[in-house]
């Protein structure tokens, strides 16, 4: 009986989900941010199969790629720098595209005229600094025209990339991008099909779910399970589903940073409590680093709690300031997650505001307990 099925599984699985040459099969992906304090050099690269530089952006005159000035020779160290600690380490060039509808991204979607211009510096920018691959961040989801564009850019993209490796003779470059969480009522969505055929992986952007700048109510901006009725990883990772993306090119995102908010009603520190913005911080960010460093200067007086139902760390400051974060339990926890439901790995958001390579070493521990 389970025979008979495993032929008719295979090829149900080779229609949904076409595997790239080399398709890894665990992914420890990381972002560096070209603007944190940290160099390419101090990255430990060999806790990571991917490490990704950020950001790229795109020319609202001619499509094409550019890479600020001043942190050019970032980009062109890269991959240098990183191999030299982890050889085997792939790189990606990461393009912003933009987070507002109205982006120079929106525009270049919808002529194919554009779309060629944008593909085509993509591709020549990624192999002028030795780049293996292209990654998309901040693609807001769509809807009518501007998704079908959405879709055909991924179509292009891909039958770009597999035709300048056949040209060049070198490895086809790996092609990825980010995509947000999505409530089942939205009309708004992702061109999940043509995602799935023409991308290695999708990095679901599983943080920054509530923001003290945004958000007039505390909010755990990156648990992994409920509160009920409270955006959160779980319900967005089974939402993607529900709109067709398979677990199998999903990589879940980690947050090296978490959120600070000033309370109005001291003492009220549950979800959901009165906020009147940001705390510590201007937008009320705060890197792991700094995190850490904040905690232990009030010495015994401050104590982080891990909530292992939502998959949190929380504390609170003089009953005012309320502080939610990823510690290393719930990044073991969200890493676990992955594992146990298919999915193909993680990317962590960024590198450089790891402590000591602490929440790093963390993921990756966990890869070796439970291959
Ligand atoms: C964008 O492209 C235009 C036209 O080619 C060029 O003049 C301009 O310098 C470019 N801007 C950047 C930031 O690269
Ligand atoms: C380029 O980098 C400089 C210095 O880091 C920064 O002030 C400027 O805003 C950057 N420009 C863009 C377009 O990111
Ligand atoms: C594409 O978008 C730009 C900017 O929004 C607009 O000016 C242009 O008319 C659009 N072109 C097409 C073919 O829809
Ligand atoms: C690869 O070569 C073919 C034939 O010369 C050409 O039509 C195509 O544009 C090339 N592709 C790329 C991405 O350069
Ligand atoms: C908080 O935000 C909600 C939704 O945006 C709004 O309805 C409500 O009036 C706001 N409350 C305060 C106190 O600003
Ligand atoms: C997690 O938070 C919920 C709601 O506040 C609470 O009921 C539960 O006891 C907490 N769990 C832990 C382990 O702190």
């Amino acid at each position: 009986m389970a025979s008979n099925l495993i032929p008719f599984l295979l090829l149900f699985l080779s229609l949904q989900s076409q595997s790239f040459a080399d398709s890894p099969s665990w992914v420890k992906a990381g972002y560096y941010y070209s603007g944190s304090e940290i160099s390419a050099s101090d990255i430990k690269a060999n806790l990571f199969t991917h490490l990704l530089c950020a950001f790229a952006f795109i020319n609202s005159t001619n499509y094409n790629l550019f890479i600020n000035s001043s942190q050019e020779h970032k980009f062109s160290n890269f991959h240098n720098s990183v191999k030299l600690q982890n050889p085997s380490i792939s790189t990606l060039l990461s393009i912003w595209s933009g987070r507002h509808k109205s982006s120079v991204f929106s525009s270049m979607l919808n002529q194919s005229s554009s779309r060629k211009s944008f593909i085509d510096s993509s591709i020549t920018t990624a192999r002028l600094y030795g780049f293996h691959g292209i990654d998309l961040y901040g693609a807001w989801p769509r809807e009518g025209t501007e998704l079908v564009n959405f879709g055909n850019l991924l179509k292009e993209w891909r039958a770009a990339i597999t035709s300048e490796a056949r040209n060049s003779s070198k490895p086809e470059l790996i092609l990825v991008m980010g995509g947000y969480y999505l409530k089942a009522s939205d009309s708004l969505s992702y061109p999940f099909d043509l995602m799935q055929r023409n991308l290695d992986w999708v990095h679901f952007v599983a943080y920054d779910y509530y923001v003290p700048s945004k958000d007039n109510v505390t909010g755990y901006h990156a648990a992994l399970y409920g509160p009920p009725a409270w955006d959160n990883t779980d319900s967005g990772i089974k939402e993607w589903r529900r709109r067709g993306f398979s677990s199998t090119k999903l990589v879940i995102g980690l947050p090296y940073h978490g959120y600070a908010w000033t309370l109005v009603n001291p003492g009220n520190s549950g979800v959901g409590a009165e906020a009147s913005g940001p705390a510590i911080t201007k937008d009320g960010s705060m890197a792991y680093k700094l995190i850490k460093s904040y905690i232990r200067s009030f010495g015994d007086v401050v104590v982080s709690h891990y909530n292992d139902t939502f998959v949190v760390n929380q504390f609170t400051v003089a009953s005012i300031n309320w502080v939610n974060f990823d510690d290393v339990e719930a990044i073991k926890a969200k890493v676990s997650y992955a594992r146990k439901n298919g999915l193909l790995g993680y990317n962590v958001f960024q590198v450089g505001n790891d402590d000591n390579w602490v929440l790093s070493r963390a993921g990756e521990l966990l890869n070796i307990i439970q291959p």
